[in-house]
């Protein structure tokens, strides 16, 4: 049964058909398991190169990664600042906290993303061991807010961090977006961060993220970690093939365009519609949208997809690496049918 597409997220979308043959081509013969494979070594050596890292490991999903790539960069006193609206602080059921024992502490910030500022206020209770002692940064490039740190701004987070002693870690389950929004490459968003992910199942991949370990002298310990944190996938070769895929001829980059051209075509289209409002800059593959509660309800009978904030009326639509011009074009048409209703 095939369904319309959806603008409810990015994972609602299928795999990329380049993704899909690699799988396929992966599936011939035997192949030595836990990531000992060629496969493995050679996707592994591609991100490394692409990103400039020390060391790349594979993973199944975007909440593990985060998970691991905390448990690396924290002492176990340590505390991580972030963003209220970080998807290890709203999304992944506290796991961070109860997998690597530490607390969030969570600052406002009004558009995704957080500031020096912002992170020196967290910073109060620094030496008084009855508060929890900050040790890591978390930023999520792009944000949960789908707007993208500039370089200059993750510049200047990660000079503030590294002077005040701070590890930066970057979730970058849509680091592809960011990529293509900046038009800069992924070694330049790397270079900002201590431990990232890089996403590759929201970018056209069936499932497959990336842990990449920039700063020298914390790899050793994540093969240990993946496995007792239960990320160490057996038939690790489908992983590889799936990032081989996405790596070969920037394919992640077209995804990453797409989706991001493809968002904005759609905030273009909804802001021309009377009693819509785009609520932040589209600047990767998310449209966040002010909508009267009636037209909200009626535009969800027509197909799925989240109500952000009920409070303050606001939805999120998401493009994929498959949304068409004429899926956007059908979509908006919608919106524009429903808008009195
Ligand atoms: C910013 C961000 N980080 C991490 C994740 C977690 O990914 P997964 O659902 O694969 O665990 C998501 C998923 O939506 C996300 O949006």
């Amino acid at each position: 049964m095939t369904q319309r597409k959806s603008f409810g997220s990015d994972n609602h979308a299928g795999v990329h058909p380049a993704v899909l043959q690699a799988i396929v081509d992966a599936n011939a013969g035997d192949a030595v398991a836990y990531g000992a494979d060629e496969r493995t070594g050679h996707a592994t050596a591609a991100l490394r190169e692409v990103f400039g890292a020390d060391e790349a490991f594979l993973v199944m999903n975007g909440s593990g990664a985060n998970v691991l790539g905390l448990s690396l960069l924290l002492r176990r006193h340590e505390a991580v600042i972030c963003a209220e609206t970080a998807h290890i602080n709203t999304d992944e059921c506290g796991s961070a906290e109860r997998l690597t024992g530490t607390k969030l502490l969570a600052v406002p910030s009004p558009d995704g993303k957080i500031t020096p500022d912002l992170i020196a206020e967290r910073l109060s209770g620094r030496g008084d061991d009855h508060r929890s002692q900050p040790g890591v940064v978390a930023v999520t490039q792009s944000t949960e807010h789908g707007t993208c740190y500039t370089l200059a701004e993750l510049r200047k987070i990660t000079d503030f961090c590294h002077a005040s002693d701070l590890r930066v870690f970057l979730d970058g389950a849509r680091l592809a977006n960011a990529a293509a929004s900046l038009d800069c490459s992924l070694a330049e968003l790397a270079e900002c961060a201590d431990v990232l992910s890089f996403g590759g199942t929201k970018n056209g991949a069936m499932g497959a993220e990336a842990l990449i370990v920039m700063s020298p002298g914390l790899a050793a310990d994540v093969p240990y970690l993946r496995k007792q944190q239960t990320q160490l996938t057996s038939k690790m070769r489908f992983v590889a093939a799936q990032f081989a895929a996405l790596l070969h001829d920037d394919l992640w980059r077209a995804n990453a365009a797409h989706a991001n051209a493809m968002a904005r075509r759609l905030a273009d289209g909804a802001v021309a519609v009377d009693g819509v409002d785009v609520v932040y800059p589209v600047q990767a593959n998310a449209v966040f949208a002010r909508l009267h509660p009636r037209h909200i309800a009626a535009l969800q009978r027509e197909g799925f997809f989240h109500t952000w904030d009920e409070r303050d009326s606001v939805v999120r639509w998401m493009t994929a690496f498959d949304t068409t011009e004429a899926d956007v074009d059908a979509f908006l048409a919608t919106v524009r049918a429903t808008a009195s209703g």
